[in-house]
């Protein structure tokens, strides 16, 4: 491993956790650092070129501040964009990506119907067109982009209120019928959404998969650091970044129970 940094998990908010907190299972010893660039959120409407820039150049910065040993990007609408560029601009670091979960959808869905829920950004890529070409071809796949969800999921991380009505609308999309059929599994990619996962159960129209790739995620990890694996735990604590530098008693205590101290305070 080149690099002797902590792992870094990148997301534009709060919803990379749902995949450090998989990670932190499969590699308790391994020091942690978690950055939010939430000074960008939410990163789903950006246009593609200004968001390639963005992260490009946040990547040269962090790498060279943190020399991480490997880089988890934990958000769909930054990997499926920027990931082979990333890749390409740092070559001694090993990057783990997020994709939506296609493959391993169409492996299991009994009916055939899948839904894959994701922010626009997510659902216009060239790369998710292209998994469901390759993996899917036999399946009918229905992409639902969500303006609203991913600020919605923050705010129920944050024990702010939110109604059931707003959360139907943004996945009612996703459930389909057809020729006697439903649609079986719904495709959560957009690492924000788990956050909501057990919302979306009460009030889904029928009951379905809600497929959340964090752990194949932390798995992938696992494979990539290898023999590079830490062995002992260290005593700093794990920390998160945030771009916007918040002064957030609130994120403080929510960040506390991911094991993170919020750098700066
Ligand atoms: N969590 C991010 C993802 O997986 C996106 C959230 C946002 O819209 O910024 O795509």
């Amino acid at each position: 491993m080149a690099n002797s940094g902590p792992v870094l998990f990148f997301d534009s908010g709060l919803g990379g956790l749902t995949v450090l907190r998989e990670a932190r299972y499969l590699l308790p010893c391994e020091a942690l650092l978690y950055v939010a660039d939430d000074a960008a959120f939410p990163i789903g409407r950006w246009p593609e070129a200004d968001l390639t820039a963005h992260i490009l150049s946040l990547f040269d910065d962090l790498v060279a501040r943190y020399r991480p040993r490997a880089v988890v990007v934990a958000c769909n609408t930054a990997f499926t964009l920027a990931g082979a560029a990333l890749r390409k601009a740092h070559p001694d670091v090993p990057f783990v990506g997020t994709v939506p979960a296609i493959k391993p959808a169409a492996e299991r869905t009994a009916s055939g119907l899948i839904s894959v829920l994701a922010t626009p950004g997510t659902v216009r890529r060239t790369y998710t067109r292209s998994l469901i070409e390759s993996f899917a071809g036999q399946c009918h796949v229905r992409l639902v982009g969500s303006d609203g969800l991913a600020e919605l999921a923050e705010r129920h991380l944050r024990g702010e209120a939110v109604a059931d009505d707003a959360l139907l609308g943004e996945i009612r999309d996703c459930f389909v019928e057809w020729d006697g059929r439903r649609t079986d599994i719904v495709v959560l990619a957009c690492t924000h959404y788990p956050l909501l996962a057990n919302r979306f159960r009460a009030i889904a129209p029928w009951p379905v998969d809600w497929l959340d790739p964090a752990e194949a995620i932390a798995r992938q990890l696992v494979r990539v650091l290898g023999e590079g694996r830490a062995e002992a735990r260290s005593h700093q604590p794990d920390k998160a970044v945030f771009t916007s530098r918040p002064q957030d008693p609130v994120l403080e205590r929510l960040l506390a129970g991911f094991g993170l101290v919020l750098e700066g305070q």
